[in-house]
């Protein structure tokens, strides 16, 4: 009989406990979504039925007249910011009360993880990025650009290979562009060949593989590290799994060693980051730290590239207009510039960029953004007589990139494809803060030129080369993946390669 009680009065207790987490929102007048018993509002997220961002625009659309909302993670209270003046407070103005990202990971777990720019917060974070942004000016690209070439040289040989063994249809567009961003970020990023287009069988390729098909677990781990940063830390969830931290810190201390030894001065971004320890003068980087800076090309570098690749064929084959267009545009490009594909070729194909950017609105990797408070803050009144709320250090904040994107009174019809809100004479009609697919301040993507520019060579090459069509297993509208926090379709991409007589 006690013991029936304590249960008892241990549940009823607990049940109260949730029950009070989930009033915070209502205390405040600050409206939610219903939250449901200790998952909050990711209930379909975590039963596999609906991505996260699908709430979140969710709540975006529902209380669209407030300038924030509340939003459960778990039992966790987190904000939404849904007003552009309040984005651009939270990431520009007023950067210094939000200065991390949301992911928690003890360098004891994953020191890989732990120690990359994303994660690193105040000070080291500050220092390090200092030194990691000069490397992706355009001056660094142009010096890569003759591998970044190269890589894709070796995309076309290994197409052309598919069409002479009559295989160049249904072919899976994840592992193509996978394939391809792993080579161009061994060359450019660690000095290597990874025989990503060989049959051989390459260290290097599995460890990039394993990292970008992630398993059921890995994918728990992620959502973990994202939606529940504190379990996430209670539980010592790490993101790069022990083989491949070790890996990663071998081959990058063992090839900054050898080239040292040997006088080698390759003009990748190895031996730009091997400077760190020399220049960095407030922190202190040794061989792990260095790895650690390499290692962020294996997220973002190959995983979020290879995913853009992808979407921009789907829509380039969607849209067979869009695909002559860029064609035409190449060869006048290529004319001008004594038949070559250069840096400043790439630069010059204007409508490419147009579509390269209307893609990563409409298709956008990172559909939502969670930031921390790291200073008190006040936010004004979400709308009427609502008294404003306060944020504390610790408390997270969500951008509903994904939302904006998708918002018609920010672009209008803003589920159809029109690369031509970006041409430059329309450029002037997208609003501050609308636009979000690097981020925004301080901590934008440090790597996006690097991001951007790998994306069009695979594009200008393969569409030199071949018509893109979507093989039949493609949906027209594809659903995205309710287990990735990366953007990803259900059933992946699936594309028909056809050759025309053109060069690479
Ligand atoms: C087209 C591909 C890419 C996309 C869509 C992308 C997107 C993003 C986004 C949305 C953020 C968060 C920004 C914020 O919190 O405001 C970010 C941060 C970051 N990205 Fe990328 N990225 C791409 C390519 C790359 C590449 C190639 C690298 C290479 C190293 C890279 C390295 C990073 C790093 C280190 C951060 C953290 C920056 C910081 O916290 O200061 N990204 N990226």
């Amino acid at each position: 009989m006690i013991f029936l009680t304590l249960v008892f009065v241990v549940f009823v207790t607990f049940y109260l406990y949730v029950q009070h987490c989930h009033s915070y929102w209502k205390k405040r007048q600050i409206p939610t979504l219903k939250p449901t018993f200790l998952v909050g509002n990711l209930w379909e997220t975590l039963i596999g039925t609906k991505n996260f961002m699908v709430p979140v625009i969710e709540s975006c659309r529902k209380f669209k007249d407030y300038k924030y909302i509340g939003f459960y993670k778990c039992l966790t209270p987190t904000l939404i910011i849904n007003d552009l003046e309040l984005i651009g407070q939270v990431m520009v103005k007023d950067f210094n009360h939000f200065e991390d990202n949301v992911v928690e990971v003890s360098a004891d777990t994953d020191y890989l993880m732990a120690k990359n720019l994303f994660s690193l917060k105040g000070h080291h974070w500050k220092s390090v990025k200092a030194l990691i942004s000069p490397m992706f000016t355009a001056g660094k690209l142009k010096l890569v650009f003759p591998l970044m070439d190269d890589t894709a040289q070796k995309l076309i040989k290994y197409l052309n290979k598919r069409v002479q063994d009559g295989r160049h249809h249904c072919v899976d567009g994840k592992y193509l562009a996978h394939q391809f961003t792993t080579e161009n970020v061994a060359n450019c990023a660690f000095g290597l060949t990874a025989q990503a287009f060989d049959s051989e069988k390459s260290e290097f390729v599995d460890v990039a593989r394993d990292f970008g098909t992630p398993s059921f677990t890995q994918s728990l781990k992620l959502n973990i590290l994202f939606m529940m940063p504190a379990l996430g830390k209670y539980l010592s969830v790490g993101f790069f799994s022990k083989y491949v931290q070790n890996y990663l810190i071998d081959v990058v201390t063992q090839t900054i060693r050898y080239r040292k030894e040997n006088n080698i001065i390759r003009n990748d971004y190895l031996d730009l980051i091997s400077q760190l320890k020399e220049k960095s003068k407030e922190y202190k980087f040794d061989d792990r730290d260095v790895a650690a800076q390499a290692a962020s090309f294996f997220g973002d570098g190959i995983e979020t590239s290879s995913v853009v690749i992808c979407y921009n064929l789907f829509e380039i084959a969607k849209h067979s207009e869009v695909q002559n267009k860029i064609r035409e545009e190449i060869q006048l490009v290529r004319q001008k510039h004594n038949d070559c594909i250069t840096y400043e070729a790439i630069l010059d194909m204007t409508y490419l960029d147009c579509v390269v950017t209307e893609t990563m609105r409409l298709d956008t990797p990172m559909m939502v953004l969670f930031k921390t408070c790291t200073k008190t803050y006040e936010f004004p009144s979400p709308k009427g007589n609502i008294p404003g709320v306060i944020v504390h250090p610790g408390d997270p904040i969500c951008i509903p990139v994904e939302a904006l994107h998708r918002n018609e009174e920010y672009f209008p019809e803003p589920d159809k494809f029109i690369p031509e809100r970006f041409a430059k004479e329309n450029k002037s009609n997208i609003k501050n803060f609308t636009y979000l697919p690097f981020g925004e301040g301080p901590r934008f993507c440090v790597g996006m030129r690097f991001g951007i520019l790998q994306v069009k060579m695979a594009l200008v090459h393969i569409l030199s080369n071949f018509h893109v069509k979507n093989n039949a297993k493609m949906p027209e509208t594809p659903l995205v993946d309710p287990g990735t926090f990366m953007r990803m379709p259900i059933g992946g991409f699936w594309f028909d390669f056809e050759p025309i007589q053109s060069k690479t």
